[in-house]
């Protein structure tokens, strides 16, 4: 399978956990677009649920493809989130973020009783780390935060760069929200769920990319074809 057939067949098999009625978190990134599609097969073949998205890229997609979409205030709490990752580790903790969309993802993989992380093989990490770890920061100070970070990231055994995202052009890249992303590059991870406080307790992050304890199951599409993990 090439890495498209891969997402597009976790995509596909998220729709099993989908049922009608349902309020859905819809996630950001090339497999949660893989996700979309099919999702929007099953909503024109008649299938009625309300879309919440984490991205203004995936509101677009979704609007373009007739999935009927709500503010996440009017709707409150979700059902269901399915959405991609950048790691996934044995306990189905998460890097994500490469997408930007980190902060919108984690408000609604929070305010959902249940998380699916979809995947291709290569996410699955034994520890997480080896992809650089993304952190929304306000843009006010950044780099003085970017500082903070890095004191707080060698700490926590980051042997890597730590630095402002930016686009081809050289300018920073500007999340939905309007902040700016900073990645770190850790090697590993050795306390995920201390370096999480360590870095939210930085003034000017707004939130870092550590899923921790959100995903209850991981869909993961393989040459073999696709298999579940659960913790
Ligand atoms: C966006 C994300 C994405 O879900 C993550 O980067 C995976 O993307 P892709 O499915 O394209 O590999 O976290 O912020």
């Amino acid at each position: 399978m090439s890495p498209e057939e891969m997402k597009a067949a976790a995509g596909k098999a998220a729709m099993a956990h989908v049922r009608e009625g349902m309020r859905l978190g819809i996630g950001t990134g090339s497999t949660a677009e893989a996700f979309i599609a099919h999702l929007a097969e099953a909503v024109g073949d008649g299938l009625d649920i309300t879309g919440v998205p984490t991205s203004e890229r995936t509101a677009r997609l979704c609007v373009e493809m007739g999935i009927r979409l709500e503010s996440l205030d009017d709707v409150d709490e979700l059902d269901l989130t399915v959405d991609g990752a950048d790691e996934i580790d044995p306990n189905l903790n998460l890097i994500k973020g490469a997408g930007g969309a980190l902060l919108r993802e984690k408000i609604v993989a929070h305010a959902s009783k249940r998380m699916i992380v979809i995947a291709d093989d290569s996410k699955v990490v034994d520890r997480l780390g080896r992809f650089p770890l993304p952190i929304e920061v306000n843009a006010f100070g950044v780099e003085t935060t970017r500082r903070a970070v890095e004191a707080v990231a060698r700490d926590h055994g980051a042997t890597g760069d730590i630095a402002i995202r930016t686009a081809r052009k050289g300018e920073s890249i500007v999340t939905d929200g309007g902040h700016l992303i900073v990645d770190a590059s850790f090697g590993h991870i050795s306390d995920p769920q201390a370096l999480a406080c360590a870095l939210n307790a930085i003034p000017g992050v707004v939130e870092n990319g550590l899923f921790l304890s959100m995903a209850s199951l991981a869909i993961v599409a393989g040459e073999t074809g696709v298999r579940e993990l659960t913790v």
